[in-house]
């Protein structure tokens, strides 16, 4: 049987929190550039294409899980937070040479990758001068800390783009920084400022951590075995732009040593001008990361980060927004998009 689109149970995961999101939809449009035709045509691109809004929505529920919400003040991090994401993907997408997201063409592919940069300065300039007027400095510092821990994730990745032989540790350290940072200084803020006390703060930033890796590693995975019409952006793109992610790092650790010159000899093939050449190397790599049981090994992990999160909620309250957590983590490892 068909799994329930995604859209459908993030509408009912999100039902305790739905206002404040619809508040914080309203608050990313104004927050894009404005004064330009040609920006604001941008900005509303942007925005308009959605996503699934998993970090604004992390803060806001950590806000509720500890008894003294504050909703203004959640929506309006959360809405930093979700700025801040959307700049790091405009640039992810220039880095990574991706030319799709969300099934639409990727800002520098529309508008080129000089409008790209300045985007992105921008958002992510929005983000820190609004922040930088509440004073709160201890929630500057997290979102300052956040996207330096971002930055240096995807300079890590770069360095090692082409590069087959990446270690594992070195893998797991680019997940933690590139994405796992952000989905624990979401929690961390909206527990910050829900009344949370300090032990209670770390493990809610904790549990986000691990949320984050699992949500990347079954992003890698996705991309070897998800649907190209789903995901909205072609099957194999990681490879395609030079990333060594981990179902192909354990694909290599199961190979002997023909078997791993052939599957480099394939890499090599996918990125061929012949189109014919290119989907038989697909199709080679495809069937090695299954065969090899790489992709079940890629999705072990994404379990066993999950439970490590689930663990960490176990001594949080009891409440409406705990159960919305719980259920972010089986939407998380469950996705198809
Ligand atoms: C997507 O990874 C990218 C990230 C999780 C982080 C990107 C971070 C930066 C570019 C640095 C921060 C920059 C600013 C302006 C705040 P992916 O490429 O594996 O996933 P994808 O398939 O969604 O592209
Ligand atoms: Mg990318």
């Amino acid at each position: 049987m068909d799994k329930p689109p995604v859209a459908a149970i993030l509408s009912d995961l999100y039902r305790p929190i739905l206002p404040d999101l619809k508040r914080v939809e309203d608050e990313l449009t104004r927050i894009a550039p404005k004064g330009n035709p040609l920006l604001e045509e941008i900005g509303d691109y942007l925005f308009q294409l959605g996503g699934k809004r998993i970090r604004p929505a992390l803060l806001l529920l950590a806000n509720r899980l500890f008894g003294r919400p504050d909703a203004e003040a959640a929506v309006f991090w959360a809405t930093m937070i979700e700025t801040i994401h959307t700049a790091s993907l405009v640039h992810d997408d220039l880095v990574d040479n991706s030319n799709q997201r969300r099934g639409q063409a990727t800002v520098h592919v529309r508008w080129g990758a000089n409008i790209t940069v300045l985007l992105g300065d921008f958002l992510y300039l929005q983000s820190i001068r609004l922040s930088l007027r509440t004073r709160h400095n201890a929630l500057i510092d997290i979102l300052a800390d956040v996207t330096a821990l971002m930055v240096e994730g995807e300079l890590i990745e770069a360095s090692w783009r082409g590069k087959p032989e990446i270690p594992e540790p070195v893998y797991w350290d680019i997940l933690d920084k590139k994405t796992a940072a952000l989905f624990a200084g979401a929690c961390r803020i909206g527990a910050e400022i829900g009344g949370a006390s300090p032990d209670q703060a770390a493990g809610i930033e904790a549990f986000g951590r691990r949320l984050g890796l699992c949500f990347q590693i079954v992003d890698d995975w996705l991309d070897y075995s998800g649907d190209a019409a789903k995901l909205g952006k072609p099957v194999l793109s990681d490879l395609k732009e030079g990333r060594f992610t981990l179902p192909l790092l354990r694909c290599f650790d199961r190979l002997d040593g023909t078997g791993k010159r052939r599957l480099l000899e394939a890499v090599d093939g996918l990125v061929s001008a012949d189109r014919t050449s290119s989907e038989e190397a697909g199709r080679g790599i495809l069937a090695a990361v299954r065969e090899t049981g790489a992709l079940e090994a890629t999705l072990e992990e994404a379990r066993r980060s999950a439970a490590a999160a689930g663990s960490l909620l176990e001594s949080m309250p009891e409440n409406e927004a705990h159960g919305a957590l719980r259920g972010l983590i089986g939407l998380t490892i469950n996705r198809d998009k």
